[in-house]
């Protein structure tokens, strides 16, 4: 016993003078550990299981909840600036069904509830451009030059209620030019890879036609709203919408899809024009947008003045048709 004492005496300073900081030694012990865990799982199966796991725990406790901690918050924050837009295509092949008129006004609707939002001109005849007081004839570069030459998207941007890039002319060319380009189809998806990230809403304005511009917006696209006036309703025209459509879901873009068909121009003291939302129901059911976008005058004058409706007239029942729409479009992103 006396012998046992003596040795545990010498052994308790010889401790204190070489490790003074308590500590250090279960981290010691535990480091020496860790090397047979990690060559043991391949050899021995069943055995050592059990150290392994007590083993393991130690290790996570002392080493890896830091680490998962750390990473986790950064995951948390890097989250939400990472979130990509809603890209949204405005498509109807048939022309003055209000695809310019709806593109603007309700991009100028997500931009007055506090979000980021991009126009994109895609049809030569540049009217959006023009609905934004500027003049396609006068622009130096435009979305001719990112579709065919590769020029950074952010180069023909140009900032007014939103920001818009812009058509030009030439814009009339880019179908032609681009149809011997490999990834022709693409070419728009691959120009918005430079703003991922800088707008929660791009919002892209089409030509009356199925052709390649319009191809370039349903590939990039993840929705797309289509303008229908109720007046002169098409069905031919929307079955044959749908159908390019289909083709590119197969193709191109699997995950793209309307978002929603859009009655505009309403009349809604005719009959015709109650016959045809209804007949637009029947057809297309849930599709068929809430809201309706009536005939207003206004939508007609504020294109003049370079503003959206909702800047010139602010007030008016024409601002809140597309200000309901934006209400009803947020709602289905968040359903
Ligand atoms: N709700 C509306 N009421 C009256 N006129 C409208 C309405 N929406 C659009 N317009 C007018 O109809 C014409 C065609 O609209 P636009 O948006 O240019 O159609 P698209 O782009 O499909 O060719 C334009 O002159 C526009 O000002
Ligand atoms: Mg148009």
């Amino acid at each position: 016993m006396v012998d046992e004492l003596q040795e545990m005496e010498e052994a308790v300073p010889e401790r204190n003078e070489d490790s003074p900081l308590p500590p250090s030694p279960p981290v010691q012990e535990e480091v020496q550990e860790e090397p047979p865990e990690v060559e043991e799982p391949a050899l021995n199966a069943q055995d050592p299981d059990e150290e392994e796991g007590d083993a393991r725990m130690k290790a996570i406790d002392l080493i890896a909840p830091t680490r998962l901690d750390f990473l986790a918050e950064k995951e948390a924050a890097a989250e939400p600036p990472v979130k990509t837009a809603e890209v949204i295509a405005f498509a109807n092949q048939k022309g003055g069904v209000a695809k310019t008129t709806t593109t603007l006004n309700l991009a100028v609707a997500f931009a007055e509830s506090g979000y980021r939002v991009l126009c994109i001109d895609l049809d030569p005849q540049g009217n959006l451009t023009m609905s934004q007081g500027i003049d396609p004839d006068k622009v130096e570069k435009s979305l001719y030059d990112v579709l065919v030459n590769d020029m950074p998207i952010s180069e023909i941007i140009i900032k007014r209620e939103i920001d818009i890039a812009v058509a030009s002319i030439d814009l009339a060319g880019a179908e032609i030019a681009m149809s011997t380009k490999i990834g022709r189809e693409r070419s728009l998806e691959k120009a918005l890879k430079e703003v991922e990230g800088v707008y929660d809403f791009v919002c892209i304005d089409t030509p009356p036609s199925l052709g390649l511009l319009t191809i370039n917006a349903l590939t990039a696209a993840n929705k797309v709203i289509v303008p229908v006036q109720c007046e002169y309703l098409s069905m031919r025209g929307l079955v044959q919408l749908q159908n390019t459509l289909r083709m590119i879901q197969e193709n191109l873009n699997p995950d793209v899809r309307i978002e929603g068909i859009l009655p505009t121009m309403l009349d809604s003291r005719t009959i015709h024009a109650k016959e045809a939302v209804e007949i637009l129901e029947e057809n297309f059911g849930d599709l068929v947008f809430q809201s309706r976008i009536k005939k207003a005058i206004k939508f007609a004058e504020a294109p003049v003045k370079g503003s959206s409706v909702l800047k010139y007239d602010s007030n008016s029942s024409a601002a809140n048709y597309y200000r309901e729409l934006a209400k009803e479009v947020l709602s289905h992103g968040s359903a």
